[in-house]
């Protein structure tokens, strides 16, 4: 069974050591910001559909800020009690990762209109508007209503005695949908799998408060599969549709733009838990600024070490799987396709940011289930 790897397995292999080295360098960084946290505003989104009620309509507007967030707020609130064997507290709740991303992204700047035709978003104007011109903003819509449309047509609000409406755009009205029904026609592929992660979801018996087991059980692990084949697929999409919107900003913020959707692909593929914890762990390594277009990392002065080298790994990631033809992800992809696999890609991803020694032994074991997983054929997630 013993055969050299080809070359260019080997050499994305090397990419792949090499990624892995920048991340361990910015974790021999002192951890600071390693503090949780809810995104922002938190206290004021609504959790439930009562908050949307506007003479017996009920209207969401996802061109505002806590709109938007208040659709992730309701389907963390209607989801928790599938989830309570994942975390106390609704704090293990896969959905998790898509409210702080979303936080990161106001928080950031990312949601305003990149063009300052507008006050749209701005701090000195309307600070809650979210921009149909930011790149980010147009990406999460995919990221958010859709999801949230999927859990309307698996039944997640079927007491709720009124129609639900979600207000268009001003402008690119076409660019998006507003009801299951266009989101089937726009974007197909996407709706049908959100739909099916919440309708999985429903059919899972109520986990049981258990205790937490080291790996993820099979029934747990069918879940994260379906959130993040759903999650791929809306990324898939909104890049596809969205590209013309990075010409509004910076070539380097284009390019981390790129690439961190390019990570996501690779995140997704060991099924990793962007639970309420580990997303917030992961997020102070992202850019807490928009970046310019003279920004180089990694040195880039006012940005952390971490920062500056998470720009560089997710670089180097996306210019070796593009070098690779994408082998790279495919490489890594069928390595997880075991859950042994993905249960070594989600401990390399984790380690690199404790346990940077156990790195070079965690890529022989994902090269060893690489090999013994010659007869899978990998899918979206
Ligand atoms: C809202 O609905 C309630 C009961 O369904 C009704 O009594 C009330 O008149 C309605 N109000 C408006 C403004 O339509
Ligand atoms: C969901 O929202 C309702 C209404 O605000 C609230 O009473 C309830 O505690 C929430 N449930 C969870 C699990 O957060
Ligand atoms: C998240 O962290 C809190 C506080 O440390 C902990 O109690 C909880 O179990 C953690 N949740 C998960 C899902 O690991």
């Amino acid at each position: 069974m013993a055969r050299f790897l080809p070359v260019r397995k080997a050499s994305a292999i090397v990419l792949l050591a090499a990624l892995l080295t920048c991340f361990s360098d910015v974790n021999r960084q002192e951890k600071a910001g390693e503090s949780v946290s809810y995104p922002p505003l938190w206290d004021n989104v609504p959790d439930s559909l009562d908050g949307f009620v506007i003479r017996n309509k009920t209207v969401i507007n996802p061109w505002n800020y806590l709109d938007r967030m208040g659709m992730y707020k309701m389907l963390l609130n209607v989801t928790a009690k599938y989830m309570n064997h994942f975390g106390p507290s609704n704090t293990g709740n896969v959905l998790w990762g898509l409210p702080l991303q979303h936080g990161w992204q106001f928080k950031t700047g990312r949601l305003a209109d990149p063009s300052d035709m507008s006050s749209c978003g701005q701090q000195t104007g309307d600070s809650l508007c979210i921009s149909t011109t930011s790149w980010w903003s147009c990406m999460n819509y995919y990221l958010a209503t859709i999801p949230f449309l999927g859990a309307v047509e698996a039944g997640f609000f079927d007491e709720w005695p009124f129609e639900i409406e979600i207000l268009p755009p001003e402008d690119h009205k076409d660019d998006f949908c507003y009801n299951t029904a266009d989101c089937h026609i726009l974007i197909p592929d996407t709706m049908a799998k959100w739909t099916t992660f919440f309708q999985f979801l429903k059919k899972t018996k109520e986990f049981s408060q258990n205790k937490l087991s080291p790996t993820i059980p099979a029934e747990e692990d069918n879940v994260w599969q379906y959130m993040w084949t759903a999650h791929v697929s809306s990324i898939k999409a909104a890049l596809q549709k969205f590209s013309e919107r990075l010409t509004y900003i910076s070539t380097p913020e284009a390019q981390f733009g790129i690439s961190w959707g390019n990570a996501v692909d690779f995140i997704a593929a060991t099924h990793f838990p962007t639970n309420f914890n580990q997303t917030n762990i992961f997020q102070v390594y992202l850019p807490q600024r928009m970046l310019l277009a003279t920004d180089k990392a990694p040195s880039i002065l006012d940005l952390s070490k971490e920062e500056n080298w998470a720009l560089v790994a997710l670089d180097i990631l996306y210019e070796g799987n593009k070098m690779t033809a994408g082998r790279l992800l495919n490489f890594w992809k069928r390595s997880m396709c075991s859950e042994k696999g993905r249960e070594e890609g989600r401990h390399l991803l984790e380690n690199a940011v404790s346990n940077p020694d156990l790195i070079l032994p965690g890529i022989q074991k994902i090269i060893l289930e690489f090999i013994k997983n010659h007869n899978c054929v990998p899918t979206d997630a």
